[in-house]
């Protein structure tokens, strides 16, 4: 997830078995072939890429391409399998308004023919060396579209498609129609993963039984609670559900991912970092609601640490009493 989830998050994110693979935040291909620091920026695995890329815990990691063009793809996705890539995904989902505006992302949904083209100019680019997959949403402005695109990925070559179930002007607005990715797995030969708003084992569930999909791709859920996929990896091979994750094990987490960012990235970057990762939690667990009302404000990295692990969070500025 551009912006969010980077190769720090899919170390730790990866660290608990749960997830099956992960996917980078899109490179963004304009007309020209991207330099290979581009591609290390995105995908820092590929400086260790063993025989498949992967996370620090030998989860699979696919290299995500956004465009448009089906020359500078096949250009970019030649450069990405020179540097290493495994495995290649396109992103015909992104609802960005500067990203549709140059033509990328979900703007190809209004226009299979685009789809399947972007789809084959990478398939020949790299031929049977490493799969492409494809991700889509539903549409652009509706959903009349969804079939053609979904079948334009297949032919064009996708190996699987993933398929968010909303259309670019849904935005991330719920529901996701789990049952339309459903419609579409019916028609398709390759593997459809049902995407979008899966928060708790119950969404899974509910996405895998309205969709009828194997497999799931967990988006903001996977922030908002660390521990989903573990809790869904360990129903599946046991039946039984793991106990609600703690403020503790998210304080946790954040205190790794801050130690993890500050390898790299100077304290006030990671500490803006560490609030957007918090206000991803929030929305779906008190306490961390809590913590992000009373840290929010907070710009000190060191501060802010403290009261993610202090036992009661501090009042925020406004409800403390005066002297
Ligand atoms: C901030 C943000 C950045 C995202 N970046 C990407 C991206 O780079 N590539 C991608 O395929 N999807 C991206 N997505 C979409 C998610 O992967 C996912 O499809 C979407 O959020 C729906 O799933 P969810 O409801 O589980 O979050 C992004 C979503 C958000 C909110």
């Amino acid at each position: 997830m551009e912006g969010v989830i980077d190769a720090h998050t899919r170390d730790l994110l990866t660290r608990q078995p749960g997830f099956d693979w992960t996917v980078t935040e899109f490179v963004r291909v304009v007309d020209t072939r991207l330099p290979p620091r581009v591609f290390l920026k995105h995908c820092p695995e590929l400086a260790s890429a063993p025989q498949r890329l992967c996370t620090p815990s030998g989860v699979p990691v696919t290299l995500q391409l956004l465009g448009s063009h089906p020359a500078a793809l096949a250009a970019n996705a030649r450069q990405a399998l020179a540097l290493g890539a495994t495995s290649l995904d396109l992103n015909f989902g992104c609802p960005a308004k500067l990203v549709n505006r140059h033509d990328g992302g979900a703007s190809l949904l209004r226009d299979p023919r685009r789809v399947r083209a972007a789809v084959a100019a990478v398939h020949d680019a790299v031929g049977d060396a490493i799969p492409v997959t494809a991700k889509i949403r539903l549409g652009f402005a509706d959903r009349r579209l969804a079939l053609a695109c979904a079948m334009a990925a297949e032919q064009g070559g996708a190996q699987q498609l993933v398929v968010h179930g909303r259309t670019r002007n849904e935005g991330y607005r719920p529901p996701a129609h789990w049952e339309w990715i459903g419609r579409i797995r019916q028609r398709l030969s390759i593997p459809v993963v049902a995407n979008g708003d899966i928060w708790t084992l119950e969404d899974y569930w509910k996405a895998r039984t309205l969709s009828g999909c194997r497999d799931v791709m967990l988006g903001r859920g996977a922030l908002a609670d660390p521990w989903l996929a573990p809790r869904i990896r360990h129903w599946q091979l046991s039946g039984e559900r793991l106990p609600d994750t703690t403020w503790e094990s998210r304080a946790t987490t954040l205190v790794d991912f801050a130690a993890l960012q500050r390898s790299t990235l100077p304290a006030k970057v990671v500490t803006s970092l560490l609030k957007q990762w918090l206000n991803h939690m929030r929305a779906r667990d008190p306490e961390a609601a809590r913590r992000f009302e009373s840290l929010k404000r907070i710009t000190q990295l060191d501060e802010l640490l403290d009261g993610l692990m202090a036992e009661q969070p501090a009042m925020p500025r406004a409800a403390r009493l005066p002297a």
